[in-house]
């Protein structure tokens, strides 16, 4: 694999490498974009304090989520369609994470299905989940996840409807691609990625398959979701959802203290201050401004992990300095998952472990445990 100093790197790279329609797809923010902009500029903001003179020669990056040790506060979180990056992509992302010793989270929307990855990898995976109308395939999803020995439960609570990625509609986007003319040319002018995903295992969504009825492949995304995600989904729904799931419960998609409160008495074991990587509620704060006053809520009542926007290990000290237990990252190992399959994924999250080695350092900390808000020298409202 050819050498790539940081994730924008490879973005660059899965851009060439993948079909556009894929490409755009895990690379847009809905709408105008402003809240996707906003998450890099108000991390970007962030100014770290630098320190020097300090010795650093122990460094230690080590963690926990959710009551397990990690070498690096950050776990991998759900994306659709990862198998369309690459073939077998959402098992190439979770050996990746299983080696680098962080978790892992299979989407609902995912091309391996459940079965496929637990049978490839050698430890427990997390698994998200999307709310739909037919109740009896939750449980069923949920009895798979279980079966599958899924270690935790992340549930999406920010999409019961879609925010549009204009892209999406402009590229006519399917699942598997449309043969028209231009995907065939883009297709045949990324010979690699065509072999990998002829050689995966699966070319459409693997969890649903059997369950929409005559389904080999999704015509519009957009319009499927609609038709399937449950619009009525509530704090109501939770103790259900808790029923069939009596085990770790991450809520993903919370912005506003009073909904982090509500997930506390909800009994959720975590959430993430999250606006979906700027890819739903467009003109929503950044992730990052609403997590201080999302800690200060809930901060000593249950574990508040972080996502949205993060790209460098100078973002998660930033989210760790402000609060945040752990980064769950997106775009920033799928990108590596586009450039180069599990070897790329590992090169994103060990990119993104030395950065954070390496800030750390130069802000004169040796340990997670020590960084606090004493690390920032400016740039958010602290509060
Ligand atoms: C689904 O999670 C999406 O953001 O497209």
């Amino acid at each position: 694999m050819r050498v790539f100093p940081s994730i924008e790197d490879m973005r660059e790279h899965a851009r060439r490498r993948v079909p556009k329609p894929f490409f755009d797809y895990a690379d847009a923010g809905s709408y105008s974009q402003q809240t996707l902009r906003a998450n890099r500029a108000d991390l970007e903001r962030i100014l770290l304090r630098q320190r020097v003179m300090v010795d650093v020669d122990r460094r230690d990056t080590r963690a926990a989520i959710l009551g397990e040790a990690v070498p690096v506060p950050l776990a991998l979180g759900p994306i659709g369609l990862g198998g369309m990056m690459h073939g077998d992509g959402e098992i190439h992302a979770c050996r990746a994470a299983q080696a680098a010793g962080i978790p892992y989270t299979l989407s609902t929307m995912s091309i391996n299905a459940i079965e496929d990855v637990a049978e490839a990898v050698d430890k427990p995976f997390w698994f998200q989940l999307y709310v739909m109308r037919d109740r009896g395939f939750m449980r069923e999803l949920l009895q798979r996840a279980q079966a599958a020995r899924c270690s935790a439960l992340m549930l999406t609570v920010d999409l019961q409807v879609l925010g549009q990625r204009h892209c999406d509609v402009r590229n006519g986007l399917t699942v598997p691609p449309r043969m028209s003319v231009r995907n065939v040319i883009d297709i045949l002018s990324k010979p690699a990625w065509a072999w990998s995903i002829l050689n995966g295992r699966r070319k459409t969504f693997g969890n649903l398959a059997g369950h929409v009825k005559g389904m080999d492949g999704v015509a519009s995304l957009s319009q499927w979701i609609s038709n399937q995600f449950d619009p009525s989904l509530s704090w109501k729904d939770i103790d259900w959802i808790r029923s069939l799931w009596p085990g770790k419960l991450i809520l993903k998609g919370i912005l506003d203290a009073d909904d982090a409160r509500l997930a506390v008495k909800a009994g959720a074991t975590a959430i993430s201050v999250s606006n979906h990587g700027g890819r739903q509620l467009d003109g929503a704060p950044s992730a990052i401004s609403a997590l201080p006053r999302v800690v200060q809520a809930v901060g000593s009542d249950i574990e508040v992990l972080f996502d949205s926007g993060v790209r460098t290990g100078a973002d998660i000290l930033r989210a760790l300095a402000l609060g945040a237990r752990a980064c769950i990252i997106g775009r920033a190992y799928i990108y590596g998952l586009g450039a180069g399959g599990e070897a790329g994924v590992a090169r994103a999250i060990e990119i993104l472990q030395k950065e954070l080695d390496v800030t750390m350092a130069l802000c004169g900390v040796q340990t997670i445990g020590e960084v606090d808000r004493r690390v920032l020298a400016g740039g958010i409202e602290h509060g």
